[in-house]
């Protein structure tokens, strides 16, 4: 039977091409419904965390989800990281072993980045809009470029054969739809389980950057709130947000 949509994905826009599928939902959230989905084939500025590029050429994924009328971007954290879920169910075709969840919402693939998540948004009086931005490396060639923070490979190139996009946004928007449910109705405790499962690095020490500063940490888990519960110097900490 079909799936049908109830918020995330009812409206969904697809262009050729654009500066940033963010900047637009950001810029225009007025002229957008709450759980608008707005994909370009590429981006002209894609843009990554901490004021980086995202590449952005034809053949990848380029998608952002419009949240109207959220209390702030804190309490959209455990959707957000649902978000990162519904992209690791929906690629675990292509790629069933090595997927992992990088905190806070990067997905890997035997230690290669495939997919990052920007979120941003913008707070007017008591209520904020927030933006999630999902960029996928696909059908495009990644693995030969040079200048990235952290190695990156495509799902092609996982796979060998190219990935129909229509059919991989589809399924990524009927997970994302269902977790936004789950998440209206508080059950995002369900599926720490799975994300805990998917976590990047647990029990080895990696470094992070938070605020600029470099620290050694220990991942352990994922709380019931989406933060991340690790050891630092031996002591039990739960992280906010930062970066590994
Ligand atoms: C990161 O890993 O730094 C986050 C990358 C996020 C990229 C996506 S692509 C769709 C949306 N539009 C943007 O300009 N950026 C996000």
């Amino acid at each position: 039977m079909h799936y049908h949509r109830q918020t995330i994905g009812t409206n969904l826009y697809i262009v050729d091409a654009i500066g940033s599928t963010n900047t637009e939902l950001l810029d225009h959230a007025d002229r957008y419904e709450h759980g608008t989905i707005f994909c370009a084939r590429k981006q002209t500025s894609g843009r990554g965390r901490n004021n980086r590029d995202w590449h952005s050429q034809d053949g990848g994924l380029y998608f952002s989800i419009l949240l109207k009328d959220q209390y702030n971007i804190t309490s959209s954290y455990p959707f957000i990281l649902l978000s990162a879920l519904a992209v690791v169910r929906s690629i675990q075709s292509c790629a069933s072993l090595g997927v992992a969840i990088k905190w806070p919402n990067d997905i890997y693939i035997n230690h290669r980045k495939v997919c990052g998540i920007l979120a941003e948004s913008i707070t007017q009086g008591n209520s904020s809009t927030v933006v999630i931005g999902i960029g996928i490396n696909v059908n495009n060639k990644v693995s030969h470029l040079k200048d990235l923070r952290h190695p990156a490979v495509s799902l092609k190139e996982c796979r060998g054969e190219d990935v129909d996009l229509a059919v991989l946004l589809d399924h990524i928007v009927d997970e994302l739809d269902q977790l936004y449910s789950d998440h209206l109705n508080g059950q995002f405790s369900q599926h720490l389980q799975e994300l805990n499962r998917l976590l990047y690095a647990k029990g080895q020490e990696v470094e992070i950057k938070s605020a600029g500063i470099a620290r050694k940490i220990i991942p352990l888990s994922f709380t019931d709130d989406a933060r991340l519960k690790c050891l630092e110097k031996g002591k039990e900490k739960i992280l906010n947000s930062g970066e590994m």
